[in-house]
C-alpha cells in the first residue's frame, strides 16, 4: 500500500466516523421524542366524549378551534399506524394498530351516510360524527383521496390476514364512493388544503391521482373491472392536467393553477403543498424525489423563508436549519413556520440519503419543541416559541414519518459500512 492509499483510508475511516459521531448525537432525542409523538396522537384519538375512532385535529376547543375530525390530518394521522402494521416493526400491539384503524373506519363511514353540504368533498366533521355545518372552504378533494388510499392499505392488509368478506362488504363500498367521487372532479377545482384558495392544485391532483392508480388495482381485485379502467384512465387524465404546474422556464412547480377565489396575494405559488405532495405518494410516484425541479424549488421556497423569519437569522450555525412555514405571503397568525412543513424537509432529505441535512432541520424542531416535547402547529417567526394550535396531531404524525425515514438511513448507512 502506498502512502497515499493510507493517507486516503485514514481520511475514510475518519470521515465515516464524523458521520456516525454526527448522527448519534440527535439519537437520543429522535427515540425519545418519538415515543412523546406517539404518545400525544394517541391523545387526540376518540377522547373522551367523542364518537369512537374521531381524531380531533387538536385539542385546543378556542383560539383557535380545531376541535374537528378533518378529513385529511385524520387520514395523515392513521398512515402512522398503517405503515407500522405494514412494516412488522412496530412499537404498538398489532391488536391496538388494527383497532385504531378500525374505528377510524367505523366512523368515516357514519359519517358517509349522513347529509352534507359536499358530500364526500367535506373536509371536516364535528367530534360526534355528524358533517361540520359552519360556512368553510368546501369542497376540499384531498380529503376523499388520502382516505381511499389509506383504506385500500387497510383492507390489503386485511386480506392478507383471510378477512375478505369484511373487506368486500363492509369497506370495499366505501373506497369506491371515495374514488367515484375523485375520479369525476378530476377536471373540476376545488379548495387547497390549507382551506384558503379555490383553484386547481398540484398537492390535491397527486393525492388523487395516486388514489386512482392505486384503486384501479383494487378495484380488479375487488372484480369490478369497468371501474377499474375508468380509475386509470382518470388518473391518466391527471398526468396531463400535473404538466400544467411545471413552469420550466422557472424551474419551478408552482402550487395552485387556474386560481378562481380565495387569498389572492399568493404571487410566488411557492408553497410546501408541493413537496408534501411528493412525499404523500411515495407508494405511486409521480416524479423522482431527486428531480432537479423539484429540490429547485424546495430551495427556493427555503430562501424566502429565511428572509422572512427572524429566527432563521439568530443562532447562524452550520448544523441547524431553516424553520420552514407553509409559504411566503402565508398572513395566517401573521405566517410562521410550521412543524410539519420544517419536518416535510427532514423528511425530504433522508429520503433522498442525506441524513447530514435532514439531521439540520431536525435539530430546528428539537429547538422549537415545548420541555416536555409537545408540539404546536406553528413555530412564532421572532422568537421561536410556540404558536396556534397546541398539540397539533398533523405535527406529531410529521415526526413520525420524518424519524421513520432517519432510521432507515441510518440502518442502509450502517449495511453498507459492514459491505
Ligand atoms: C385560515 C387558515 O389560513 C387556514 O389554513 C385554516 O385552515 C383556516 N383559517 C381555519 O382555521
Ligand atoms: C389548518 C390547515 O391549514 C389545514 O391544512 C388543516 O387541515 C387544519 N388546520 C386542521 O389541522
Amino acid at each position: 500500500m502506498n502512502t497515499f492509499k493510507i493517507l486516503f483510508s485514514f481520511i475514510l475511516f475518519l470521515s465515516i466516523n464524523v458521520v456516525g459521531a454526527h448522527a448519534a448525537e440527535l439519537d437520543h432525542w429522535v427515540l425519545q421524542q418519538k415515543a412523546i409523538a406517539e404518545s400525544r396522537m394517541r391523545i387526540n384519538i376518540s377522547p373522551h366524549g367523542t364518537r369512537r375512532g374521531a381524531v380531533v385535529a387538536s385539542p385546543s376547543k378556542q383560539d383557535p378551534n380545531y376541535y374537528y375530525h378533518w378529513v385529511r390530518d385524520a387520514a395523515l394521522t392513521m398512515d402512522v399506524f398503517m405503515r407500522q402494521l405494514e412494516s412488522q416493526n412496530h412499537s404498538l400491539s398489532e391488536r391496538t394498530l388494527r383497532g385504531l384503524l378500525w374505528d377510524y373506519f367505523t366512523f368515516s363511514e357514519y359519517g358517509y351516510l349522513l347529509p352534507s353540504y359536499d358530500g364526500v368533498g367535506e373536509p371536516r366533521y364535528n367530534v360526534d360524527g355528524q358533517p361540520n355545518q359552519d360556512p368553510w372552504g368546501r369542497p376540499q378533494n384531498d380529503g376523499p383521496a388520502l382516505r381511499a388510499s389509506l383504506l385500500i392499505r387497510f383492507s390489503r392488509y386485511l386480506s392478507a390476514k383471510g378477512e375478505e368478506t369484511l373487506v368486500r362488504e363492509r369497506i370495499w363500498p366505501l373506497i369506491r364512493h371515495d374514488l367515484n367521487y375523485v375520479g369525476q372532479n378530476t377536471h373540476r377545482s376545488s379548495v387547497d388544503l390549507w382551506e384558503e384558495v379555490r383553484g386547481h392544485h398540484f398537492y390535491t391532483r397527486m393525492v388523487s391521482r395516486a388514489a386512482l392508480l392505486c384503486g384501479g388495482d383494487f378495484a380488479r381485485r375487488m372484480g369490478d373491472h369497468a371501474q377499474a379502467t375508468w380509475y386509470k384512465a382518470q388518473a391518466d387524465f391527471l398526468n396531463q392536467q400535473l404538466e400544467q404546474h411545471f413552469h420550466r422556464d422557472l424551474n419551478q412547480i408552482v402550487e395552485t393553477v387556474g386560481f378562481e377565489s380565495g387569498h389572492d396575494y399568493k404571487h410566488s405559488g411557492l408553497d410546501v403543498a408541493t413537496l408534501l405532495a411528493v412525499l404523500h405518494t411515495q407508494n405511486e410516484p409521480y416524479m423522482q424525489l431527486s428531480s432537479k425541479i423539484l429540490m429547485d424549488t424546495v430551495m427556493s421556497l427555503k430562501a424566502e423563508f429565511d428572509l422572512r423569519y427572524n429566527i432563521n437569522n439568530q443562532k447562524k450555525t452550520t448544523d441547524l436549519g431553516s424553520a420552514i412555514g407553509r409559504y411566503p405571503e402565508d398572513r395566517y397568525y401573521d405566517g410562521n413556520p410550521w412543524f410539519l412543513s420544517t419536518l416535510a424537509y427532514a423528511e425530504y432529505y433522508y429520503l433522498l440519503g442525506n441524513l447530514t441535512e435532514g439531521d439540520r432541520y431536525m435539530r430546528r424542531v428539537r429547538l422549537h419543541v415545548g420541555d416536555d416535547g409537545s408540539m404546536a402547529e406553528q413555530i412564532g417567526k421572532w422568537n421561536g416559541y410556540m404558536l396556534s394550535a397546541r398539540d397539533l396531531t398533523w405535527s406529531y404524525a410529521a415526526f413520525l414519518t420524518a424519524a421513520e425515514a432517519r432510521e432507515k438511513l441510518i440502518r442502509m448507512k450502517k449495511i453498507k459500512q459492514v459491505l
